[in-house]
């Protein structure tokens, strides 16, 4: 018979819960901080309390986690340890099941199924497209007057959204006043809300908000199953990112995508695919604006590389300064500034307790400026992105498209789309931000100046006339 042992090793402690702030109103804890202003929220609990901090927003545990190898362990090594967290219930609601929304196998389906529709080599075919987009644009910005001031956040968030139009479904949704513009900043606006409000309505109760909703919602069901619908009559020859989904086949089961996943999925493009590209280059605008020694590096590159001559696909990895200001501003201004998971099982991050249903949150915009990791982290430095200087940071210390097999699908789409559209606008014109126009962040889904971006529009020098100026030390945005 084996003896029993004398004596039994003692259970491991368990790990201790995350430190967070003192202070909040009794039962809510810190919730009307974080919804007031999140930003500094996040800044300063990171700064007070480290790498990972706990906040109780109502009855929920919510974990602010800044360090990069704990970014890893949620988003890479242990993700099957959670699911998207229930800040996305608005946007459920809006995108059903699709790729940004979506759990599970279902998702891990529709991802196998989606990814080919954004291979690099299918990605060159929409470079013309953004093109022409953006030389629409450019003549619209032609017959401006020198002097008057222009809405450049409004202009970007036109462009990109006729950009998404033309390469996901061949079709222009440009028209300001269109049906699908309307329907969809009326949707978005109640996604937003509901993802905040901690008391809203759910959509079934009968009130005008909730009808307003339901009747932009299904608006925009009739125009994409309506173009879904045609497409399966007259499958003619579309080079668009629809009939990529539409064609893609289950490698297993041979199936393909429903109507109903079809429209989920050109919805969630519609919406993950303009608003965060446009605040990426209204921001990246503003930095030039504020750092003149900068924007003539890019406009002398723009130059050489391109002597004048629209940008091609082919130009686009000779673009590297200018590629480079884009990181820096998705560093400074990402706009997707937080994102959250759900944990279904316990866990332990940087030696922290996680309890099943505690959301754990990343905050690019917080990680972006985390002194251990940026030198002057506050300040505008395209020269971090040198490759020298990437490789000896961490991964998972910028992170302004996620990470893991989550990462953003559009990654490549969106570089690609920055890249054109910005030496398209710098190549025209140098734009000078309104003096006293308030630059504010609001950061709801999407991080954008809340009050635009106001600025004038100054004609371009002949290229030779662009200084080589050296770049020299940035001062420090607002
Ligand atoms: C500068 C522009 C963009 C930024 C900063 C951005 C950022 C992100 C981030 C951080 C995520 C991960 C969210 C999470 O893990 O919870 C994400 C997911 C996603 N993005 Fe983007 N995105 C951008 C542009 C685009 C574009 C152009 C498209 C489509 C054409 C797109 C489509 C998507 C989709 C479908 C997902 C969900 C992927 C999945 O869960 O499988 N995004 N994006």
């Amino acid at each position: 018979m084996a003896s029993v042992p004398s004596t039994i090793a003692p259970a491991p402690a368990p790990a201790p819960l995350a430190p967070g702030p003192r202070w909040g109103v009794p039962l809510l804890g810190q919730v009307f901080e974080a919804w007031r202003d999140p930003l500094g929220l996040f800044m300063r609990a990171r700064a007070e309390h480290g790498d990972v901090v706990r906040f109780k927003f109502g009855h929920l545990r919510y974990h602010l986690v800044s360090d990069p190898e704990g970014i890893r362990h949620v988003l890479v090594d242990n993700a099957k340890a959670y699911t998207k967290s229930r800040n996305y219930k608005g946007l459920k609601l809006v995108l059903g099941q699709g790729l940004l929304t979506s759990e599970g196998d279902f998702w891990r389906r529709q991802r196998k199924l989606a990814q080919p529709a954004f291979h690099r080599e299918k990605m060159s075919a929409f470079a013309e497209a953004m093109g022409a987009c953006a030389g629409q644009m450019l003549e619209r910005w032609g017959a401006h007057p020198d002097s008057a001031a222009l809405d450049v956040h409004a202009e970007l968030m036109r462009v990109t959204f006729q950009i998404v139009g033309r390469t996901l479904l061949s079709t222009d949704l440009d028209d300001p006043n269109g049906a699908v513009g309307k329907a969809l900043s009326v949707v978005l606006q109640f996604a937003n809300d509901y993802a905040e409000s901690f008391f809203a309505l759910p959509p079934w109760v009968p009130t005008p908000r909730n009808a307003r909703f339901k009747r932009a919602l299904r608006t925009l069901d009739d125009i994409v199953l309506g173009i879904i619908e045609q497409r399966r009559r007259s499958p003619d020859a579309h080079n668009d990112l629809l009939s990529m989904l539409m064609a893609v086949r289950d490698q297993e089961t041979n199936e393909s995508m429903t109507d109903r996943q079809l429209r989920d999925e050109v919805i969630t493009i519609v919406l993950a695919g303009h608003e965060t590209t446009a605040n990426a280059l209204a921001w990246t605008l503003y930095l030039l604006s504020r750092h003149p020694d900068v924007e003539r590096r890019v406009a002398a590159e723009l130059r050489d590389v391109l002597g004048g001559r629209a940008p091609s696909l082919a130009d686009l990895p000779r673009l590297t300064f200018t590629k480079m200001v884009i990181e820096e501003s998705l560093r400074l201004y990402p706009p997707a500034w937080a994102f959250e998971r759900q944990a279904v099982e316990p866990d332990v991050i940087c030696g922290y307790a996680i309890a099943p249903g505690d959301i754990v949150g990343i905050s690019p915009y917080a990680v972006h400026r985390h002194p251990r990791h940026w030198d002057n982290p506050e300040g505008f430095d395209p020269e971090r992105f040198r490759p020298e200087r990437v490789e000896g940071r961490p991964r998972y210390a910028y992170l302004p498209f996620g990470g893991g097999p989550r990462v953003c699908i559009g990654n490549g789409f969106a570089m690609m789309e920055a890249q054109v559209l910005l030496a398209a606008i710098v190549q025209h014109a140098r734009l000078e931000l309104v003096p006293d126009h308030p630059v504010e962040l609001s950061p709801l889904i999407t991080l954008r100046p809340k009050h635009g971006l106001r600025m004038t529009l100054h004609r371009r020098a002949p290229a030779a006339a662009i200084s080589d100026a050296p770049l020299g030390p940035s001062p420090a945005p607002p």
